[in-house]
């Protein structure tokens, strides 16, 4: 004991002990904002000025004593302003925009959403440590499915037809004359209804192998209008239908799959011979130092609770993790002979990869 003690920086022990405060009120805050948002509670804040928490709770319907508890814990995190002299609470524009505003770039809740589902599911994945098993991305929670779909949105909002399809070569041009097109483990179909829209002389088909994300992306690409053009169908990156696309995608998913590199010489089979596989993928460098930062640390987190259990989940179960870098998803392309591989774009969270047949 004494040895430890002469051992040990107090200053550096006690900065680590402060450090560790932080992140457990950062972590009760996954499941606090998830409540704000589910109760309403951001949404009446939005540009109503101070309010005090009886007139929070009175606008949500919502019990007044645990409203000033929640407000006086999103005050203590920042994410609302308190006004001692008033008593009352004001969300700012800045987290207005981000907690509530639905088409920004930078809308959060689903980021906190699927967090929140992922620790749910942890103690799976404390015994999937233990043996070595698998946990399928079918098998989580529905508010890791709704957060991703929710997390994911915003970004294909800003980037995909703006940025990302127009950096693949002579792809815009096919989908404006009218082309056919694979999402490849579209989830609940937030890409392929986007591009949809975007390009209605297409034909979109989204598959996915879990058919609750089937059914959602269905109800959605109906709600969205584009029923006639998107159709999805439950089916695996390594066996489903149709040939000859002009293009496919895959958005955040290529590291889920058990067997990518299977999946990959399926889209090469499926692609028109002029085709294009579009790759989006968690932003990541190739050695695990580049990824030592914030988005890394949260990536890395999802990773270990959902990206790499789902892989491991299914057949060869390569589990490239969500964090695998360019040079590792390079490999997969080029080892499905793929005669071309290139980033095309980037963002804080994702690479755009454009691989030609
Ligand atoms: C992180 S989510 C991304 C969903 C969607 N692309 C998006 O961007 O919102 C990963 C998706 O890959 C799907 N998936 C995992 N393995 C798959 C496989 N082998 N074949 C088809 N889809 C798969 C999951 O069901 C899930 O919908």
């Amino acid at each position: 004991m004494a040895t430890v003690e002469q051992q040990v920086d107090v200053d550096k022990l006690m900065q680590f002990v402060f450090k560790a405060v932080d992140e457990v009120g950062a972590t009760l805050n996954t499941a606090l904002v998830v409540m704000g948002d589910r109760l309403g509670l951001y949404r009446a804040l939005a540009g109503a000025g101070p309010l005090t928490p009886a007139e929070l709770a009175e606008r949500t319907g919502t019990a007044e004593r645990y409203v000033r508890e929640w407000l006086n814990q999103q005050a203590a995190g920042g994410y609302v302003e308190y006004e001692a002299d008033s008593g009352r609470y004001a969300l700012p524009p800045e987290q207005a925009t981000a907690l509530t505003d639905e088409e920004s770039p930078v809308y959060l809740p689903g980021f906190f959403q699927t967090a929140f589902g992922a620790v749910v599911d942890s103690p799976h994945i404390v015994e999937a440590t233990r043996s070595g098993a698998g946990y399928g991305w079918h098998e989580h929670v529905h508010d890791v499915h709704e957060g991703c779909e929710r997390f994911f949105r915003p970004g294909y909002n800003a980037h995909l037809v703006a940025e990302w399809l127009p950096a693949l070569d002579g792809v815009v041009e096919k989908l404006a004359a009218g082309a056919t097109v694979a999402d490849v483990g579209c989830g609940h179909g937030a890409s392929t209804v986007l591009m949809a829209k975007a390009f209605p002389q297409s034909r979109f088909t989204g598959f996915d192998y879990y058919d609750d994300s089937i059914t959602t992306a269905t109800e959605r690409a109906q709600e969205a209008g584009v029923g006639d053009r998107a159709q999805f169908r439950k089916a695996s990156a390594a066996s489903y239908s149709g040939d000859g696309y002009d293009l496919v995608t895959m958005f955040d998913c290529l590291h889920d799959m058990g067997d990518p590199a299977g999946a990959a010489r399926h889209v090469r089979q499926s692609l028109a011979p002029d085709g294009t596989w579009m790759i989006v993928e968690p932003r990541a460098g190739d050695r695990v130092e580049e990824n030592l930062n914030p988005v890394g640390r949260a990536y890395y987190g999802f990773s270990t609770l959902l990206c790499t259990p789902s892989s491991l989940s299914q057949e060869v179960g390569l589990a490239l993790g969500a964090q695998a870098g360019e040079a590792r998803i390079r490999d997969v392309v080029l080892g499905a002979g793929f005669s071309s591989f290139r980033r095309v774009a980037e963002t804080p969270f994702n690479m755009v990869f454009e691989a030609r047949p």
